[in-house]
């Protein structure tokens, strides 16, 4: 049954088609009033379309946002449609498809805890909304680029990892960091599915973890971090693979082993742990050269480290160049 533990990312790009049932985004924004120029949205102007699940005024942390952008992140590319990123995502706790926003709701996202463990000086549970209230929070755009070979470009709320890292006071002995997700039967279908290993687990190097690119979001579009995104907090690594930017986290673990993560324990031929973008190393079913832009369909060249490797390049510049390093 090994096709079976296969992540739904194998499905030939014919299959992967929801997006085209929703509107054009430009006729969209046309339809809302907001045309020409105004659809290449930019953060300064805090201009974003209303959200398909606009549930951010039950949300607790409304109060937070919009927080301050960061001009240095600017995402180089028009940003993607809100419409288009809250409504095709990857959360397989919710099923293996991209249509996963509505059953997401069910996400019971307050109270929140964090359970920080592991090498750290002292095990801790920390309810989230104390977390997030003394984080220094601001916007940034950056690019994701998912290993199905679809991108967007959108705009993150959240803090760098490296706050976090501090707050938890890892021993001197920690090398990884583990991160998992929310597993409840309850209210995620998905987890019914035997032939993964839940809970969602994904891994980074402390010193990935301290680069200045790793961001944990809070929020999406100016507003609280939509339950389909990864509310209450997720992982955001824009020089990796989508799959390594872990949603909805519960659990922070620092070791000395590195962590096999979740799709590298489901298709260990298919999905390493290092994961780092790089056009010239295929996927073992597809090339990696290219890539789809959420809502315009454009066909883009992909970058190495899709294009931060001026942030990341150092980080595995001691290591083997063997192409695993890149999978
Ligand atoms: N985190 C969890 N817990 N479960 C998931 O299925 N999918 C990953 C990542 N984080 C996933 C996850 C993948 S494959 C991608 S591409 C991104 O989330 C998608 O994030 P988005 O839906 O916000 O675009």
């Amino acid at each position: 049954m090994i096709y079976l533990k296969r992540p739904g990312w194998h499905l030939p790009e014919s299959t992967a088609t929801d997006e085209q049932v929703y509107l054009n985004r430009r006729q969209w924004l046309k339809k809302m009033g907001i045309g020409g120029i105004a659809s290449g949205v930019m953060a300064s102007g805090m201009l974003y379309a209303p959200s398909a699940h606009a549930d951010a005024s039950l949300n607790p942390w409304k109060d937070l946002y919009p927080v301050k952008n960061n001009p240095k992140y600017k995402g180089e590319r028009e940003l993607t449609g809100e419409r288009y990123a809250t409504t095709y995502n990857n959360f397989y706790e919710f099923g293996s498809h991209k249509s996963i926003a509505n059953s997401a709701q069910k996400l019971r996202i307050s109270p929140w805890q964090v359970r920080i463990e592991g090498l750290v000086e002292k095990p801790m549970t920390v309810d989230f909304d104390k977390l997030v209230r003394q984080m220094p929070l601001e916007e940034r755009i950056l690019r994701h680029r998912c290993v199905e070979t679809w991108a967007m470009t959108v705009p993150w709320s959240g803090f760098e990892m490296k706050h976090l890292v501090k707050f938890a006071k890892p021993l001197s002995s920690a090398r990884y960091i583990s991160f998992e997700t929310l597993a409840d039967g309850e209210t995620m279908p998905g987890i019914s599915q035997p032939w993964h290993p839940w809970p969602y687990l994904e891994g980074v190097t402390v010193e990935e973890a301290m680069n200045e690119l790793c961001f944990i979001a809070t929020g999406l579009y100016g507003k609280p971090i939509p339950k389909q995104n990864g509310a209450p907090l997720r992982l955001v690594l824009p020089w990796k693979y989508g799959f390594k930017s872990i949603k909805s986290i519960v659990r922070i673990q620092f070791t000395k082993d590195r962590p096999v993560s979740f799709w590298e324990e489901s298709a260990p031929k298919e999905y390493g742990f290092w994961a780092n973008v790089n056009p010239e190393v295929p996927h073992r079913r597809w090339s990696q050269a290219s890539e789809r832009l959420l809502g315009s369909n454009e066909r883009v060249p992909t970058r190495l480290y899709n294009g931060y490797e001026e942030y990341v390049a150092g980080l595995y510049a001691n290591m083997s160049s063997d192409a695993r390093l890149f999978m």
